[in-house]
């Protein structure tokens, strides 16, 4: 699809059949900025990319040209580009599709980095579980290196690289870019404390860049657009397109590719609306350890900045919607579940925290919480909240956080009525029409006619005690 608001640049060809080999990505000028970028000097590759305004896709915004700069040059020591393609966060669904519908762009993206950093290694670490993603990713590296793209002197330039594709063994810490590094090396994966940044010591203590899929991904065109194409578009300070993933209570899910200050409310006309019948409720802008936002939230330009203000993140531009018919208490247990699941173990506040949290949320989900427990949540959650060693801590609290700041009253309302006022089944994406009309909650779900009536039903003998506030 393509209308104004979409700026189709790695995608434009991926409703073409063979879009994934060397072929498609040829006819449509696919490998066209390699001898460009091999016939400029390294530095001047790194000052285009700088220029452009390209930061990194990976979750934190790091501009990329800059995080190049960082590598010492002249040092003597081999210098390594580690590819993240771990994605493992839930909701965030973009990096795997590139490199199914065109592994070729990251590949010859990974060539031009790795030649503007003096690297002659280039690693992409894949997650495991996505083995269909990673067999595309080889077959692509292999055509590459048949064609003279990869291996000794790349078109006669004097330039080397072998480019390794790793399977990690399916760890969402594993996308930490330095327990990557760990597990690269061989080691369980852990995250490393920093300094030394990678950049410094990274891959077998060198100097190392680290870089999301998407990001490199996106270096060809900078290359034979130019910089100033790229920072055309977005804004000021969040330039160029970006993926901008949709799933859940949507009708058309899928990658809107589109420049970065596109708004939530223009995402989901062009996907065709939230879930008929229904309303937005909540959603996350960049994957589930990113606070979640609400409807009120819709015109919010998608940068990171103004995500920033408003109290979030960009992560990744995981945009999960979630209508009327979801619990919060049961999407943040679920979260928190994976979160739980995921911790390394090195630090005692996220693996001791993350485990308390999931059993206190738990009995809140099942309506046998105590209304105290609400504020034990929030402590635990500021226990982990900058005391963790790794983001990962960070990102566990912030649906917790963010919802309870948001949903208080539907968390009291679990408590209250002693059980969840929701019908799990309503917000199934399989659930039948019927089941999925505000009539098809649970009678008394918060915003369905009955809990608009007083006493539509007599609410069971609140086990919050004294003092917990109204659900309704
Ligand atoms: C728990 C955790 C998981 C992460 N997973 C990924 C991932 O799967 N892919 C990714 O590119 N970055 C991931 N990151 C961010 C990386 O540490 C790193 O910032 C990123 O790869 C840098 O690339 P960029 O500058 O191109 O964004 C993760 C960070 C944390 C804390
Ligand atoms: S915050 Fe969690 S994932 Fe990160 S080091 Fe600590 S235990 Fe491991």
């Amino acid at each position: 699809m393509t209308t104004d608001l979409l700026t189709p640049v790695l995608t434009a060809h991926w409703d073409e059949p063979d879009s994934y080999t060397m072929a498609a990505y040829k006819r449509h000028g696919g490998y066209e900025a390699l001898p460009t970028a091999l016939g400029m000097h390294q530095d001047a590759v790194m000052q285009l990319v700088k220029a452009s305004g390209l930061r990194g896709r990976g979750g934190a915004g790091f501009p990329t040209g800059l995080k190049w700069g960082f590598i010492p040059q002249g040092d003597g020591k081999p210098h390594y580009l580690v590819v993240n393609a771990d994605e493992s966060e839930p909701g965030t669904c973009k990096d795997v599709p590139i490199m199914l519908a065109n592994p070729h762009v990251l590949i010859e993206g990974a060539i031009i980095a790795s030649y503007a950093i003096r690297a002659t290694h280039a690693f992409i670490y894949v997650r495991g579980e996505v083995l269909h993603a990673i067999r595309r990713l080889q077959h692509a590296v292999d055509e590459a290196y048949e064609a003279g793209y990869l291996g000794r002197n790349i078109l006669g330039s004097g330039f080397d690289l072998e480019l390794v594709v790793h399977a990690g063994a399916g760890a969402y810490i594993c996308g930490e870019e330095t327990a990557l590094l760990d597990s690269l090396e061989g080691r369980r994966g852990q995250p490393r404390l920093r300094p030394p940044f990678p950049a410094v010591a990274g891959l077998y203590a060198a100097p190392t860049v680290v870089n999301n899929v998407e990001s490199i991904a996106s270096v060809p065109s900078i290359v034979v657009n130019g910089p100033d194409w790229f920072a055309a578009m977005g804004t000021e300070k969040s330039a160029g397109f970006g993926f901008f993933s949709l799933s859940g209570h949507i009708n058309r899910p899928g990658q809107y590719e589109a420049p970065l200050g596109i708004t939530l409310r223009q995402l989901i006309d062009l996907a065709g609306g939230v879930r008929s019948g229904h309303e937005l409720k909540f959603w996350t802008p960049g994957g589930s350890s990113t606070p979640i936002l609400t409807a009120e939230h819709l015109d919010v330009p998608l940068d990171f900045e103004a995500v920033g203000a408003a109290g979030s993140l960009l992560g990744t531009r995981a945009l999960q919607i979630f209508d009327d018919t979801t619990c919060i208490v049961r999407a943040v247990l679920r979260w928190t579940e994976f979160y739980a699941h995921e911790s390394c173990g090195k630090c005692t506040p996220c693996r001791e925290g993350t485990y308390w949290l999931v059993q206190i949320l738990d009995r809140l989900e099942r309506g046998e919480g105590k209304a105290d427990e609400l504020d034990q949540l929030l402590d635990i959650s500021d226990n982990i909240l900058g005391r963790a060693f790794c983001a990962l801590g960070d990102g566990a609290v912030a649906p917790i956080t963010s919802s309870i700041e948001y949903f208080r009253d539907e968390y009291l309302a679990h408590l209250n009525r002693g059980r969840c006022p929701f019908d799990a089944a309503a917000s199934t994406l399989f659930a039948a029409p019927a089941q999925q009309t505000p009539e098809g909650l649970a009678p008394d779900a918060p915003g369905s006619p009955a809990a608009e009536t007083p006493g539509a039903e007599t609410p069971p003998e609140p086990t919050a005690g004294p003092g917990s506030a109204s659900d309704d």
